[in-house]
């Protein structure tokens, strides 16, 4: 079992003890003034990154502010950034250049910078010596400090520059104050080794550590207990789950112990890797009565060169022998994936084996990403880097072609009925509900003002379906 799991509070650092100093400063403000400090805290990113921020929000209350949705008026900011791409890290930027009329309004509210971004060096010396206002920054190995950060700062320390902690330890016991009462992401692995050519997360975000197992099925267990109907695993490599325990139990030993856990919940997991897609997986996933029948699979190319320069470490061949085990297993399995166009050296050749690799598997759905370069990486330096208009006609292309293969797919759908996961009111049309897939695939149903179905199981028959979405009545 590994020594990693290590309690924040046994490294010296008892974040309950700085949560407490700061609950006692914010309550002797709310009697003189009134009213309770609040705290923003904006995410950009990943699914990690917003259970991350879940745990800033946890500790944040524990601290006794309350949460807010604007900035303005805030006694803590906090902004959680993501550095997957270059567009993702201007949008955080420009939302902590923003938060300086924030700061010249209210000098005595603190600014906090966290996540991947400023887990880059560089990046740090940018708020450093570019952002003045910024007072905190910390990167992704340091989330459970902010209570000691916090304290530092309002005890009249200078800015605080957080290194990148060396100890790749996991702090357990994390308040957490979770955005809804029926999703929930776990955490399960932190951190990923493959170096992918393109892909800043390596650096960001260090080495693979595991959660314990007895800790991650406690958490479920009590999530099951709430009522938690949708349980997404979370890693950026999930299914290397448990490889740095070196007791041979991995991610399918897991998903078979959650498996076995009482409650009506789906489970699902999130990121994989092709190349530990492996058979006992598979099996684990066709033998559990809880795991979603959907597997989201990156596959990022279908040119064998370019998965290659990728350091995929997998084939066309193999990507295709382990879908068609999934759906030799899981015949009704929904398959998503990932894919990036325009990394350097492309051609036009590799580019159309990339089509023609969707138009042999058919995924439900992709992701699709214009290659980024970014500073560090191997693939930043690459020669033969795709000017941005090649990139453009690409990633187009893409999508048109995938759109009219996920018509297809959904077209299937049409008169049957689904199991879908209750949001409620749609976001984007307040006639309609909305739910998910076991599939993760969106649906929009009437539903009878009033009526309130959010966070549960409803079958929904699908009268019209379209690329992205099914449309359909309750029965
Ligand atoms: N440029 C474009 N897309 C990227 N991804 C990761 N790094 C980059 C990059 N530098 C994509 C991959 C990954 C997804 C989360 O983001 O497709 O699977
Ligand atoms: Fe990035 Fe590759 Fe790790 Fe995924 S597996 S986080 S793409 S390096």
């Amino acid at each position: 079992m590994s020594e990693n799991n290590v309690p924040a509070e046994t490294r010296g650092e008892s974040m309950e003890k700085y949560i407490s100093l700061i609950k006692e400063i914010n309550e002797n403000k709310t009697r003189t003034a009134g009213t309770r400090p609040a705290a923003f805290i904006r995410t950009f990113g990943c699914q990690q990154n917003e259970a991350d921020s879940e745990k800033l929000a946890g500790m944040a209350a524990a601290m006794g502010y309350d949460l807010t949705d604007k900035p303005d008026g805030a006694s803590l900011i906090v902004v959680n950034t993501c550095a997957i791409r270059e567009h993702a890290e201007k949008k955080a930027l420009s939302v902590i250049g923003q938060l300086k009329h924030v700061k010249t309004r209210d000098p005595s509210a603190i600014v906090a910078v966290c996540g991947c971004m400023v887990s880059q060096e560089y990046r740090k010396n940018t708020l450093k010596h570019s952002y003045p206002y910024v007072d905190i920054v910390f990167g992704t190995s340091s989330i459970h400090h902010l209570p000691k950060l916090v304290f530092e700062r309002l005890s009249g320390s200078g800015r605080l520059f957080c290194p990148e902690d060396e100890e790749t330890s996991i702090a357990e016991n994390v308040p957490v104050k979770r955005d809804s009462p029926y999703r929930a992401w776990v955490s399960v692995m932190y951190g990923c080794n493959n170096f992918c050519s393109y892909c800043i997360v390596p650096y960001v975000r260090g080495r693979e550590r595991s959660r314990k197992p007895e800790d991650i099925i406690k958490e479920v267990k009590e999530l099951a207990l709430s009522g938690c109907r949708d349980i997404t695993l979370l890693g950026q490599n999930v299914n290397s789950y448990g490889k740095d325990f070196g007791t041979g139990y991995d991610f399918a030993d897991l998903i078979k112990d959650i498996s076995t856990i009482d409650g009506d919940f789906r489970l699902r997991f999130m990121t994989s890797h092709p190349k530990d897609a492996t058979e006992k997986l598979i099996d684990a996933l066709a033998a559990s009565d809880k795991a979603a029948r959907h597997f989201h699979l990156p596959l990022q190319s279908g040119s064998d060169r370019i998965l290659k320069a990728m350091n995929r470490h997998y084939d066309r061949e193999k990507y295709l022998a382990t879908v068609e085990y999934m759906r030799s297993k899981i015949p009704d399995i929904t398959l998503t994936t990932d894919i990036i166009v325009g990394f350097p050296g492309e051609t036009d050749e590799d580019f159309e084996e990339t089509l023609n690799l969707l138009r042999t598997v058919r995924f439900d759905m992709i992701f699709s990403f214009i290659y980024s370069p970014r500073r560090g990486t191997p693939a930043a330096t690459m020669e033969g880097q795709i000017p941005e208009e090649i990139k453009s006609k690409r990633f187009a292309r893409l999508l048109e072609v995938q759109n009219a293969i996920s018509a297809e797919i959904n077209e299937k759908v049409k008169d049957t009925v689904v199991r879908v996961l209750s949001d409620g009111e749609s976001k984007t049309d307040a006639a309609m509900m909305s739910g998910r897939t076991d599939g993760n695939k969106i649906v929009f149903f009437e539903g009878k003002p009033g009526e309130n179905s959010t966070g549960k199981f409803l079958n929904i028959k699908i009268d019209r379906t379209e690329a992205f979405a099914l449309y359909g009545h309750k029965i």
